[in-house]
């Protein structure tokens, strides 16, 4: 389990809960809520709507769910539901059901809370998934802090539910409220392909996964490698978004068995729509896992792991994320097994791959990435 930060104490109008952010930073004061939360449990209880009406999005680190206590937090992320369980167990709430993002929201709520995701794909996606879901006169109550919203958040939220008020702004957070209307919204996927020529085949991704419309540089660079990586029998795709690097290594015979693991529901999602699509052949020599890295993956240690860690936690660009996820990679691998990682060049991981690693060195690097490769003896 990842080490737990010091806790922060949230006032709320329905009452005052302890939160820590997940994953937590030891020795760094992380406030697990922002003004955001504040403005939508402000508006909330002035509507009065209980719990179980209430319908939460995009929850970071459980402040919504932990004082609504909603009938489900609607989510893409395993980081945030397991920021929520250590909330919910510290705050001795009972647990909130997640609904995955790929899923529908199985009830009809009476209000939606949700925090506005940075990625407009997925706003987009979750809007029109909710307009369809909507009786008329339902209140969308969407909150952001004003650096992550676009100048069109008002008009995005007309177009996809019905008529839109921009609220007051409080502490450098913005509140809007979106009731639906009897207008059909627009049918809004935010599924985008690429031609992947490795494959020779389209790649899917759905709305909110990284790099969705082309291949992302540092993947191009770790592929551009992939022939002179010794072959084994089994590999974790880690951090897998789309699947690239596994599916790559599965059509170059770099290995046979493959394990693709995101924290996103729409990464592992999309991963598996495109196995099964370009390798339908290969359907039980590949397996899913969706969690925070490997930390609760139960499969088979491997021989090999490929690594395009994510730099961003939440909305914000930080190396942390890659260093959390990289921590339990040691643990996973075979003796004599190999990760590969590609990083860009001002982010240095090998201080912390060499904490469980026997032997780390540079394998290669051009002007932007170094590909990094760490042993276990
Ligand atoms: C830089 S992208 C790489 C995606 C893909 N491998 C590629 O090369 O295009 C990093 C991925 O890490 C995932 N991610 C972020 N934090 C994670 C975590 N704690 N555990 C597992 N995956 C995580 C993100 O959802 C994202 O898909």
């Amino acid at each position: 389990m990842t080490a737990v930060a010091h806790t922060s104490h949230y006032d709320t109008p329905y009452g005052a809960f302890q939160l820590n952010c997940y994953p937590a930073r030891p020795d760094e004061r992380l406030i697990a809520w922002c003004s955001a939360d504040t403005l939508l449990l402000e508006e909330t209880h002035q509507r009065g709507t209980p719990g179980p009406g209430i319908l939460v999005v995009n929850d970071l680190h459980g402040a919504l769910c932990v004082a609504l206590e909603p009938q489900a937090l609607w989510t893409d992320s395993a980081l945030a539901v397991l920021a929520l369980r250590h909330n919910e167990y510290a705050n001795m709430r009972t647990q909130t059901r997640i609904v995955w993002s790929t899923e529908k929201p199985p009830t009809v709520p009476e209000l939606v809370v949700l925090r506005i995701p940075k990625q407009r794909p997925l706003f987009e996606y979750q809007l029109s998934q909710l307009a369809h879901l909507l009786p008329q006169r339902t209140t969308v109550l969407a909150a952001g802090m004003d650096k992550h919203l676009s100048p069109h958040t008002a008009a995005i939220l007309e177009r996809y539910i019905g008529p839109t008020q921009r609220h007051r702004g409080y502490h450098k957070a913005r509140l809007f409220s979106a009731v639906r209307n009897e207008r059909r919204a627009p049918e809004y996927s935010g599924t985008a392909t690429y031609h992947c020529e490795a494959l020779d085949a389209e790649l899917c991704a759905l709305a909110n996964v990284f790099s969705r419309e082309k291949l992302d540089m540092g993947a191009r660079f770790l592929l551009e490698q992939l022939p002179t990586v010794a072959p084994a029998e089994t590999l974790i795709d880690l951090a897998c978004g789309n699947g690239i690097l596994g599916l790559v290594a599965l059509k170059q015979g770099v290995a046979s068995h493959i394990a693709f693991c995101d924290e996103s529901a729409m990464a592992v999602r999309s991963a598996r729509l495109n196995a099964s699509r370009i390798f339908p052949q290969d359907s039980s020599n590949i397996s899913f896992f969706q969690g925070d890295g490997l930390i609760d993956y139960c499969g088979k240690p491997a021989q090999l792991i490929l690594c395009n860690p994510p730099f961003h936690l939440q909305h914000t660009v930080d190396d942390f994320a890659g260093r959390n996820v990289l921590e339990q990679c040691s643990q996973h691998l075979q003796p004599g097994g190999r990760l590969y990682l590609v990083a860009n060049r001002h982010l240095d991981y090998q201080p912390t791959l060499r904490r469980t690693f026997d032997r780390v060195e540079k394998f290669v690097s051009n002007a932007r990435f170094n590909i990094v490769l760490a042993r276990k003896l």
